[in-house]
């Protein structure tokens, strides 16, 4: 869909403290729908995108549901799809996701007819097919529907505002409890609809109650959302409905018995209930047919409470105007996230690159959401954060920016992981609907908790906690959920091979699944308790860094591929290795049960960020590393089909995918930077575009954003480390405002040139090494000046980047 800017004039001048004045409406450089196709324009390998009214880790994401064209290659995780038939508008969605969708509740759906055929039970009888293209933009969106009513929305924090503009005639307002998002049919991880109650208001033309939905992807317990509907315009005629619950309910038999039912109205006065057969229920609100005009709605919701929902609207939409949201909306992005970053934007400005930086800083604050104040589970005055969707995304380099861009979001994310742990057992891995799951490798909220450790995040932080949360996964394995995704060990939380873990100091292919990818994080999760034992328990210290080199236990000096020898192997529980028929270009789908998680061992063999000096080691020395880092970038020689997740790239190295986000950095760890920035440059500039399909696969709750952040920045963080590598900005001149109130300047000069660094400066300090820590720019601001050109020259002469886990195993 066509992105149509839309301006705000009335905005003008935002003032600023702390950093310059921003003159310029910044989120009009803002593409919401990078990420919104893949690359033959449905959604099947886009980025799962979300697009609608949001706010910078707000709760409610406002924005339509949509049918699958085609089952098979259906992305319906963020709702919108570019062919899909609208089915509604709903107040809840998560971006970026993968696997069967969560969220899409409480909708509405404006409608010109219910007159048979139409069965308000049934999606398929009212759907609607959008006319013309999307419009969006920052905190709006706008549509068409054939019926000829355009739908606008905007959103606040916790509520959504809609103006339906219908054509003369008949208008009617559907509002339908039971209405969730699926997956396709057969999919065991669909979500679906558990029962709820609503009521029509006194007044007729305001509605409350709550749905119960359980599952998706994370496999979720049953939640419940509180919601209060009002609308601008009294109704003519307003009724809930009912009807028996036909939907199907995965891994159990339904309670259709024959087609969809046929609703049951009740009036103003009836409640409806959902009752022990969990049956569908909704209302209806009618306007008498007459001529074109508006219908306006607010929809406010809670976990909490009714009157909690309620109260949303009064604080955060006070107004009817669709206008004033979305003003409000730009305003609060603008301030809280596009102003802290400031590039020149005049003439000569590559406004493209503009527009890369300011969409990416946008995808990664769609997730995960700020529900403090809205936690129904338990009372302890902590914040309280979901839609971490997942660590295993995002501990990569999506957190580290946060870390010096939001320092006060961040802050409260970490106190929210580690009181989920006081009152659920657990840290997260993946959260959604608050519950806990799924975890696709090792426990990686412990590398975010180290990292923003390591980089001196203290505030009102408990590490005496946070390190006990930390020990709980790596100490105590948690109870198997027999989750039908993989049935040998939790998926729910913690460390599900612990077992062999702690036993063997790896992960083995006869009692566990993912042996390798597995062992691979387990390792980095026992460097990142390691990290965090330094201040908080000294003692532990050298046990939890031992075990960090149980990747080592994996590598099967032996084994050859492509001219390399020597490769992480699945290892069995006697000690010795498995190598019948194994191939590291191979994981047998990269699924739960295989070897590795979404990336074949080739790919796995170089994520051992903690101790890169042994990898060099084993790998043969610098110059066999140099080569086979080199291997990762040669076309066609992955083998293994990756589906949706492989965006049609054959090289082994897939920037599609987390596992690889710093590999094309580690020739850094050689002194040979230039390397670096040549295949990095290179695979930003061919796949991330300021276009629909502009990402290569699904955007992970901002994860694939990240990654083009830090590279526009020049910078790339090694996580779990106060360490960052030098690449090659993207901007003549940056400024950032970290730590709260502190100026990063990140300038180039030379880049007309080239993009290969001739030399640099840190706070006007000439600077031999290709890195730098955390302290030296990160905490006070600072200066980093680069000197560009076409020089592809080793220009670095200081020690290579560190490895502080480096362990050698006797
Ligand atoms: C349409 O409605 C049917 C029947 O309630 C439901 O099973 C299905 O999931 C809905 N489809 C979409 C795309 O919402
Ligand atoms: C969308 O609606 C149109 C018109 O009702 C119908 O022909 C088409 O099959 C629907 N498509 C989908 C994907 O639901
Ligand atoms: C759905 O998509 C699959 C995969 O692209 C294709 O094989 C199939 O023919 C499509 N089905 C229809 C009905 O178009
Ligand atoms: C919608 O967008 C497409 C591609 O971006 C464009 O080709 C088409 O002309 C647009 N349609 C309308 C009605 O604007
Ligand atoms: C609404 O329905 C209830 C229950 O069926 C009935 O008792 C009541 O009289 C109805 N009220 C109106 C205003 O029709
Ligand atoms: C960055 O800040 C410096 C110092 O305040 C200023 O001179 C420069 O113009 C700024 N650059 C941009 C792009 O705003
Ligand atoms: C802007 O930068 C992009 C790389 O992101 C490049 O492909 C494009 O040619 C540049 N545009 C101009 C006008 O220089
Ligand atoms: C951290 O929490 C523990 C209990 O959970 C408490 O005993 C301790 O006093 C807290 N530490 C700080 C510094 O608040
Ligand atoms: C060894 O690997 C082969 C090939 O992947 C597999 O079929 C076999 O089950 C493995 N053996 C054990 C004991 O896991
Ligand atoms: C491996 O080495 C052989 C012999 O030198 C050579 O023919 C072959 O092309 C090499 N394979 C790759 C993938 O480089
Ligand atoms: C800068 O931020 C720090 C920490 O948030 C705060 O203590 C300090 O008062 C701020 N200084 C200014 C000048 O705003
Ligand atoms: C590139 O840089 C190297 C090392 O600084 C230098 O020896 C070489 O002459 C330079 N080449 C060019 C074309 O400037």
């Amino acid at each position: 869909m066509l992105w149509n800017s839309r301006l705000f004039p009335t905005l003008g001048l935002v003032l600023l403290t702390g950093t310059a004045a921003a003159e310029v409406d910044l989120s009009q450089y803002v593409n919401v729908f990078i990420g919104s196709e893949g690359p033959d324009g449905t959604g099947y390998g886009g980025g799962d995108i979300f697009v609608g009214g949001a706010r910078p880790f707000g709760v409610a994401k406002v924005g339509i549901d949509s049918t699958a064209v085609n089952w098979t290659t259906a992305i319906l995780n963020g709702g919108w799809t570019p062919d899909g038939n609208v089915t509604g508008i709903s107040m809840m969605h998560e971006s970026g996701t993968g696997g069967a969708p969560k969220y899409g509740l409480i909708a509405q759906m404006p409608l010109t007819s219910v007159d048979s055929p139409v069965n308000i039970l049934d999606n398929q009888t009212y759907s609607q097919p959008r006319v013309g293209n999307d419009t969006a933009s920052v905190g709006y969106y706008k549509t068409q529907l054939q019926n000829g009513i355009t739908v606008e929305l905007s959103a606040s924090r916790h509520a959504g505002i809609m103006n339906y503009s219908f054509p003369e005639g008949e208008k009617h307002v559907l509002v339908d409890v039971s209405h969730y998002l699926p997956g396709s049919p057969g999919d065991s991880g669909s979500q679906f609809y558990v029962g709820g109650e609503i009521q029509i208001e006194d007044d007729g033309k305001s509605y409350t109650g709550y749905g119960t939905y359980v599952g998706g992807w994370n496999n979720g317990a049953p939640f419940t959302v509180y919601f209060y509907g009002e609308f601008s315009e009294a109704p003519d005629e307003a009724q809930t409905f009912s009807g028996v619950n036909t939907d199907p309910i995965p891994r159990y038999q339904n309670l259709a018995n024959g087609g969809i039912s046929q609703p049951t109205y009740g009036n103003k006065t009836n409640k409806a209930v959902s009752g022990p057969m969990t049956n569908r229920i909704g209302a209806l609100f009618s306007w008498d047919s007459g001529s074109a005009s508006q219908v306006i709605s607010r929809v406010g919701i809670s976990s909490i409470s009714i009157d909690r929902a309620r109260s949303y609207i009064e604080k955060e939409i006070p107004s009817w105007s669709l206008d004033d949201t979305v003003a409000d909306a730009v305003n609060e992005w603008n301030e809280d996230v596009f102003n802290k970053i400031q590039v020149p934007l005049d003439d000569s400005a590559n406004v493209t690159n503009i527009r890369l930086l300011y969409s990416s800083l946008y995808f990664i604050h769609l997730m995960p959401s700020d529900r403090s104040g809205e936690n129904p589970l338990w009372n302890s005055g902590e914040p309280f954060w979901d839609d971490f969707y997942t660590m295993w995304d995002i501990f990569r380099c999506t957190v580290s920016f946060y870390h010096i861009f939001q320092p006060e979001y961040y802050e409260s994310m970490i106190r929210a992981l580690i009181d989920i742990w006081r009152h659920q057992g657990y840290m997260p891995d993946g959260r959604s609907g608050n519950w806990n799951g799924l975890v696709q490798g090792g426990s990686d909220a412990d590398n975010v908790l180290a990292d923003a450790y390591v980089k001196g995040l203290r505030g009102a932080i408990n590490w005496t906690d946070g390190y006990a949360a930390m020990v709980k996964n790596a100490e105590v394995t948690p109870y198997n959920t027999f989750d039908y995704t993989d049935y040998t060990a939790s998926t729910k939380e913690g460390r599900g091979a612990l077992d062999d873990w702690k036993e063997l100091g790896y992960v083995s292919e006869d009692h566990n699944t993912r042996c390798i990818s597995r062992t691979v994080e387990y390792s980095l999760n026992d460097f990142a308790v390691s990290q965090v034992a330094k201040g908080e328990q000294p003692g532990d210290v050298d046990k939890y860094l031992s075990r960090s080199a149980g990747w080592q236990n994996i590598w099967d000096p032996s084994v050859k591929s492509l001219n390399f020898t020597g490769f992480l192997a699945p290892k069995l529980s006697d000690g010795s290795f498995n190598n019948t028929d194994y191939d590291p270009r191979i994981c047998f789908g990269c699924e739960w049960s295989s070897y590795t998680y979404e990336g074949v061992p080739w790919e796995y063999s170089f994520v051992i960020p903690h101790d890169v000096e042994t990898l060099i080691k084993l790998m043969g020395g610098s110059d066999s590393f140099d080569s086979r880092l080199d291997m990762m970038f040669e076309p066609d020689m992955a083998i293994q089909n990756l589906g949706s997740n492989g965006a049609g790239i054959t090289t082994l190295m897939n920037i599609g995918n987390e596992p690889d986000f710093a590999t094309p950095y580690l020739y850094n760890y050689i002194n040979k930077q230039h390397k670096s920035v040549a295949q990095t440059r290179s695979l930003a500039n061919q796949y991330f575009h300021d276009a629909n399909y502009g990402i290569p696969g699904n955007s992970d709750a901002g994860a694939m954003n990240s990654w083009l952040l830090w590279q526009m920045l020049g910078i790339y963080p090694i996580v779990t480390q106060p360490v960052y590598l030098l690449s090659s900005p993207w901007f003549p001149d940056l400024n950032m405002t970290i730590n709260g109130n502190k100026t990063l300047r990140i300038s180039a000069t030379g880049s007309d040139d080239g993009y290969y660094v001739q030399s640099v400066k840190i706070n006007g300090k000439q600077w031999a090494k290709n890195w730098f820590e955390h302290d030296d720019i990160m905490k006070n601001g600072g200066t980093i000046e680069f000197e560009l050109g076409n020089n592809a020259t080793v220009w670095e002469s200081g020690d290579v980047p560190p490895s502080p886990g480096h362990v050698e195993l006797s």
